[in-house]
């Protein structure tokens, strides 16, 4: 296929592209911001806003009284109020919001309110959650096979603990929105969303009106990598009150600081697994459990507890699986999704358990991997069985195509002539599923124009945030009605003109909106069909179009696109398509923890070489090659982009981003100062994409598999690198599993005894 630039990359590069702090204020708009809580768990005795509302330029301060319909928020769970009442549960849940003619003036007046909270014990640990019986919910479980009996088969057992810590989203946009009354109490938001229909549907709650009444505009997100799923609801709901209230309209966009202590990151995870293997080192037992730190509310931590389940044995058959996870409820922000969605908690813990294993059996880590891939027909422990499966094949081209033996070889001749510096190689596969694990969530629609002129207009419920969805979209329209790509336009994300809509997650979005698209021009070609066929008198079915032309037999005529549009315009032709998809085959039943929840898996395998400085404890990614199951990519740019920025993204997790929150529940973490993410030095110096070649899946859009959050996990594959490289300079270092694997770990993994 064709493929073509991101359509935003021009707009991007000379800053022209709009984000909501770009939109043109209009006159008479009054700034947000939020008062939160300064303490993890207690009561409110007293709040005093006196002297912030005696301040010149505050208009009004907004509380959960002034709520007209319900202080709830929460989306799977009720147990989140908008504003807290008489209880905080973390340090940073907002308690009110200040509304003033500069937000200068609104941040001042946060300073003047006092408050007395009457403390109690904070969590901050899944651990200590768990002792104490503070849960979210009822914990999940799968369950294949019988992992009791199988063990008393095994010829080895190894058991283990894992840790792996949370992830700012540093999204280069904030969260922010900005509301504006309309007439009759309508209200228009544009806000910085994955989700619009969320925000709509929210907003509508807690001002208790008719969702009717509000409409949810995105143009697109500066970056939201699973943050602005469910988190970029609440500061769209507080300008919204206020614009009920006021009738005014009001812009909020939170600051840095604001954002890194209010808003949840990724879940950090502390498990423990027991894994068996036999005599030919074929896993035949595993077991793990998950405490999943959720934080104060419950957010979208059962859906992500859910996935991590999913993905609890990775590339891997295993005949008996018995895996739990419990959502434990800590007096941190609300953790959320973030890119991989629970699964690369769960794929660390089987990597982790296959190396301890590895370790203890004094073999590579790499032969337990390579004999225990998935293959065709097998079943994975939620009942869906395997097919289409690319893993071998990735893997054994991983290493033809790399030649993986040179390069250990290579690698063990470094380690034998340097002291200093040491080389660790590791083999990272990955399968991840692809749908909504809630199955019910798996649609999407499309509204497609052709306007007179013969230019069209689309519009989905996919949200553009630098994966570059609407590229994808403009080439689903322009391939299927045979037009160029600049006669195609990609409307903003509303509510208004697409409803209902699914966030844009779980790398779906292309595939459910695309397929949309793609029905709604096959109805808008199949009428333009009967016109031209008339113009030219041959049969429909000898009609094709084709670079901005109708083919007759697959021989250009004279006839073009724009005739065609006007002469149907002419016939009083509809020129309009609205189309709705829903993924076939997917279901799955909780009851009894089994089905076929994904359309279709997406497989990979990287090769990581990283070598450690053992004087320092540093270390740099050489090198990450990558095998890569696109299916049929139609944009190998875009796709190989998505693989390069989730790629670097997951090394982060692993290696630096080191979430912080001391015993009281605060986040020390709090700055660029104190978090480091990836720079351009920490990425790997070379990163080699190879597109395996497959016939791609037809529940794919364009047979083009998803890309979006498979290729973070590849990330996983440098912690294993560097543990190798301690290794080699420390063998008396006894393998942990404690993510990230920041330089300090490592040094002080060199030097232990
Ligand atoms: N790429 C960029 N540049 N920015 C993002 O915020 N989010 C990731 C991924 N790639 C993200 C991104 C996440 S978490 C998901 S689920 C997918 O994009 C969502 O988009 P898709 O469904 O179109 O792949
Ligand atoms: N992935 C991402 N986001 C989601 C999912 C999922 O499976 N389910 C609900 N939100
Ligand atoms: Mo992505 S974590 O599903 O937004």
């Amino acid at each position: 296929m064709k493929t073509i630039k991101n359509i935003d990359s021009f707009g991007h590069v000379r800053g022209e592209s709009l984000f909501v702090d770009d939109i043109p204020t209009l006159q008479g708009t009054l700034y947000g911001v939020t008062f939160d809580s300064p303490k993890a768990h207690g009561t409110i005795k007293n709040i005093d806003y006196s002297k912030a509302e005696s301040l010149e330029g505050v208009v009004k301060i907004f509380t959960y009284k002034d709520i007209l319909g319900e202080n709830q928020i929460g989306g799977i769970i009720p147990d989140e109020p908008l504003w807290a009442e008489d209880e905080v549960h973390f340090i940073g849940q907002p308690i009110a919001f200040i509304v003033a003619t500069s937000e200068a003036i609104a941040k001042k007046s946060r300073a003047l309110i006092t408050i007395e909270i009457d403390e109690k014990p904070v969590i901050t640990t899944a651990k200590e959650a768990k002792e104490k019986g503070s849960f979210i919910n009822a914990p999940r479980s799968f369950k294949l096979g019988n992992t009791t009996s199988s063990f008393s088969n095994c010829e080895y057992i190894i058991e283990g603990e894992t840790f792996s810590n949370g992830q700012e989203h540093l999204y280069l946009e904030t969260q922010g929105c900005y509301a504006v009354p309309m007439e009759n109490g309508n209200i228009k938001i544009t806000s910085s969303t994955q989700g619009p229909t969320s925000v709509q549907k929210t907003v509508a709650k807690v001002l208790g009106v008719s969702m009717h009444k509000i409409e949810v505009d995105v143009i697109r997100l500066g970056g939201g990598f699973g943050g602005k799923e469910d988190q970029a609801t609440p500061w769209a709901v507080m300008a919204a009150v206020a614009v009920q209230n006021l009738k005014k309209p009001v812009k909020y966009i939170l600051n840095r600081h604001d954002d890194l202590r209010m808003t949840g990151k990724r879940h950090p995870y502390e498990s423990t697994f027991k894994i068996g293997l036999s005599k030919e080192y074929k896993i035949q037992a595993f077991e793990v459990e998950f405490l999943q730190n959720s934080g104060a509310a419950a957010d979208l931590s059962p859906a992500i507890a859910e996935r991590t389940l999913f993905h609890a044995t990775n590339s891997y058959f295993i005949p008996n699986v018995t895996t739990i996870v419990h959502s434990c409820k800590t007096n941190l922000p609300p953790n959320t999704a973030f890119r991989g969605f629970g699964g690369p908690q769960g794929m660390f813990v089987i990597e982790s358990a296959i190396a301890k294993a590895a370790e203890e059996i004094g073999i590579d880590k790499k032969e337990i991997q390579e004999l225990n891939l998935l293959q065709e027909n097998d079943e994975f422990s939620y009942g869906q069985i395997a097919t289409q499966v690319e893993m071998e094949n990735c893997w054994t081209s991983a290493k033809n195509n790399f030649n993986s033996a040179k390069l250990e070889e290579e690698i063990a001749a470094f380690n034998n002539k340097n002291t200093q510096y040491k080389k660790g190689l590791s083999f990272m596969p990955i399968t991840f599923g692809i749908s909504f694990t809630n199955t019910p969530m798996n649609h999407a629609r499309a509204l497609i124009h052709i306007y007179q002129d013969g230019s069209v207009g689309v519009s989905t419920g996919a949200v553009e945030m630098g994966q570059s969805v609407n590229t994808k979209m403009l080439q689903v329209a322009s391939v299927t009605l045979g037009i160029s790509t600049t006669k195609v336009k990609l409307e903003t994300t509303n509510t208004t003109r697409v409803a209902n809509t699914s966030p844009t997650a779980a790398s779906a979005t292309a595939d459910l909106n695309g397929k949309a698209v793609l029905k709604a021009c096959n109805s808008l070609i199949d009428r333009l069909t009967t016109v031209a066929s008339t113009l030219l008198a041959v049969d429909k079915g000898v009609i094709q179009f084709k670079n901005d032309m109708v083919y007759v037999n697959q021989q250009q005529t004279s006839l073009t696109w724009e005739k065609v549009v006007e002469q149907a315009m002419f016939e009083r032709v509809a020129l309009s398509e609205n189309a709705h998809y829903a993924t076939p085959i997917i279901h799955f039943d909780k009851t009894k923890e089994k089905g076929h929840p994904f359309a279709y898996h997406v497989y990979g395998t990287a090769i990581t070489v990283v070598t450690v400085d053992c004087l320092r404890g540093t270390y740099e990614i050489d090198a990450v090659k990558i095998v890569h199951d696109f299916g049929k990519s139609m944009n190998i740019g875009i796709d190989t982009g998505q693989i390069e920025g989730a790629l670097v993204q997951g090394i982060g997790w692993m290696t630096l981003e080191e979430i912080s929150y001391n015993e009281h529940g605060q986040l020390l973490s709090n700055a660029l100062s104190t978090y480091k993410v990836p720079d351009v030095f920490s990425a790997p110096k070379t990163i080699e994409v190879l597109p395996l070649e497959t016939l791609g899946n037809e529940h794919a859009i364009l047979k083009s598999k998803a890309v979006g959050e498979p290729p973070l996990m590849y990330g996983i594959g440098a912690y294993f690198a560097i543990q190798n490289a301690v290794k080699e300079f420390n063998p008396n270092y006894q393998l942990k599993f404690d993510a990230p694997f920041t330089p300090e770990k490592v040094l002080m993994g060199l030097y232990e005894e």
